[in-house]
């Protein structure tokens, strides 16, 4: 069973897919702890119901940055973590943890990368950009976290047709539908040790398109 820490900022439907998918024993893991820069979020609201411990790691509680990815490293470290998800965190995970968690972390883009990423490129933007570039598709990636945003090496990504009629909100939910397949798809292979390294290149064994 893994161990899993989640990171989030947002509304948490990712963080909330994945774990449904444990729950249901679709993923041999468990959400061991959640991490947010930002208290008042729907996801931690969930966490808070769901009894998992939160932590919170914004600069009002700790003005020193060191001090914090300390700690964040520390606690991931005393609780065994053996998976982290970067959920919907719009903050860059600090270096320490980055470095000591290679290939251990997923983060969750809304585009095709590496389209459409890196800095600027989140919510809607990322939307907006695929819309105003005249893409005839978008979709979702997970990828492993490296130091660069947006840029760890790509692990699944799935794809969604841009309708000529789509707004940036409503490619946005059908994006976002789909992120809720991708992300738990791409934690359970990780929680059975199915994602290995090939040639550089993160690759899922057994992987069975449907
Ligand atoms: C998702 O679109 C994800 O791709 C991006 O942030 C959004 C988070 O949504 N990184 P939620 O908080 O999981 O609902």
């Amino acid at each position: 069973m893994k161990k899993i820490a989640v990171f989030v900022s947002g509304g948490g439907s990712n963080f909330i897919a994945i774990h449904r998918q444990i729950i249901q024993g679709n993923i041999l893991g468990k959400i061991v702890m959640v991490f947010s820069n930002n208290p008042n979020c729907g996801a931690i609201k969930f966490a808070e119901e769901n009894s998992i411990p939160i932590f919170i790691i914004n600069a009002a509680r700790y003005p020193n940055a060191h001090t914090r990815d300390e700690f964040l490293l520390e606690t991931c470290l005393k609780a065994e973590i053996d998976l982290i998800c970067l959920a919907g965190f719009m903050k860059m995970l600090p270096q320490n943890i980055v470095k000591h968690y290679e290939y251990r972390i997923l983060n969750i883009h809304p585009g095709l990368l590496p389209e459409f990423g890196g800095k600027g490129f989140y919510g809607t933007r990322v939307h907006e950009a695929v819309i105003n570039t005249g893409k005839r598709e978008s979709g979702a990636t997970v990828h492993f976290v490296d130091e660069i945003y947006d840029h760890g090496p790509i692990i699944l990504q799935k794809k969604v047709e841009v309708m000529e009629t789509d707004t940036p909100e409503s490619l946005a939910a059908r994006v976002l539908k789909l992120e809720h397949e991708l992300f738990p798809e791409v934690v359970k292979a990780f929680c059975e040790n199915k994602i290995i390294m090939e040639n550089n290149k993160p690759k899922i064994l057994e992987y069975n398109e449907n």
